[in-house]
């Protein structure tokens, strides 16, 4: 049996475990084949979420001590202790920058270090959560419901430049300007479908895309500090991983490949001090059969590193 059919296999027993698993875990078997979890690695997940790729590295690892699994989103977590009991893995409610600082500081490293950026598909599917233009909700968007920053705070108290960038720099919204005069005139605005409304308006005619996607992304992307907090992250995942240990990040944003690119580039190459060997050297897709199956793959990309086995360590 190849690892991959193993793999499918096992997921095929998970799901049909836990028929209520609310998300689709993205290029799973490229996941399993390039970061080739053995029997007893140590393995942190940065964004273990619905623990889709966690359940299918936990059975190679099958080493559950030796396992941080990360999620800044309280809802996650409860879903996580569902299917590692207390007492089996480790679980942190927090954003993966205070916990890469804290893994730093307790001068721990991994085999295996797993990112797989963005929201998950309940993050998406309930409306209460405010991030979702087809389901009605609240204007909120927080991935931790505990901090302050909402996105109807940036949205009712931003000033129009400011509103302006976020959309140019983060939704890539070509109507900005439009959008950000439009939301200033309408504030208040409370709820995902006055600004989906607000957003639509300035897109008259056909458009290939829900019109308020770019609005709702560039402002969930502002409302939980995606890109500065991946930014910070990079250089300390390369610190966490031990020699050999195998890093691999999946985004959905340019901006967000843009960093890992970067990072995992500026790691590796043919130097002296080159702590890196990059597995991949374009990032991999989603098969058009995967993207069918689940159509959240299509914007995934996936890159990673070895990190270099040097003399002495
Ligand atoms: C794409 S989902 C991960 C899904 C997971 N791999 C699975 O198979 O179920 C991304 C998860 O990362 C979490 N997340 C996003 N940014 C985070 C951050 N900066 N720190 C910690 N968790 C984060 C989100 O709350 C979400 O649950």
């Amino acid at each position: 049996m190849t690892l991959q059919t193993k793999t499918q296999d096992k997921m095929r027993q998970n799901k049909n475990q836990n028929k209520n698993q609310q998300h689709e875990p993205v290029l799973i078997n490229e996941v399993l084949q390039y970061l080739a979890p053995k029997s007893g690695d140590s393995y942190l997940d940065l964004t273990a979420g619905y623990g889709g790729h966690a359940r299918a590295i936990t059975a190679h690892t099958g080493s559950l001590i030796h396992t941080v699994l990360v999620d800044r989103d309280i809802n996650a977590i409860r879903e996580l202790e569902k299917i590692f009991p207390k007492g089996t893995v480790s679980l942190r409610q927090k954003d993966f920058l205070s916990v890469s600082r804290e893994l730093v500081a307790e001068k721990q490293q991994f085999d295996i270090i797993l990112a797989d950026l963005g929201v998950s598909s309940p993050h998406l599917n309930e409306g209460s959560r405010g991030f979702s233009i087809k389901h009605s909700g609240p204007l909120d968007m927080r991935m931790d419901q505990s901090q302050e920053i909402t996105a109807s705070s940036l949205v009712n108290n931003l000033s129009e430049k400011d509103l302006t960038d976020i959309l140019m720099r983060y939704g890539e919204e070509p109507k900005s300007k439009k959008i950000a005069r439009a939301i200033i005139e309408a504030r208040p605005i409370e709820t995902t479908d006055q600004l989906a409304a607000i957003a639509s308006k300035q897109w008259p005619g056909y458009s290939k895309i829900h019109p308020a996607t770019r609005t709702f992304q560039a402002l969930r992307i502002a409302v939980n500090d995606e890109l500065n907090l991946l930014e910070k992250s990079l250089p300390l995942w390369i610190s966490l991983l031990k020699p050999g240990g195998r890093i691999a990040v999946i985004s959905f944003h340019s901006l967000e490949d843009r960093f890992v690119k970067k990072a995992f580039q500026g790691a590796s190459g043919d130097k002296y001090d080159a702590e890196l060997k990059l597995l991949t050297k374009r990032p991999v897709l989603a098969s058009p059969q995967e993207i069918v199956f689940n159509p959240r793959a299509r914007s995934a990309k996936l890159r990673v590193a070895v990190k270099i086995k040097k003399k002495g360590n």
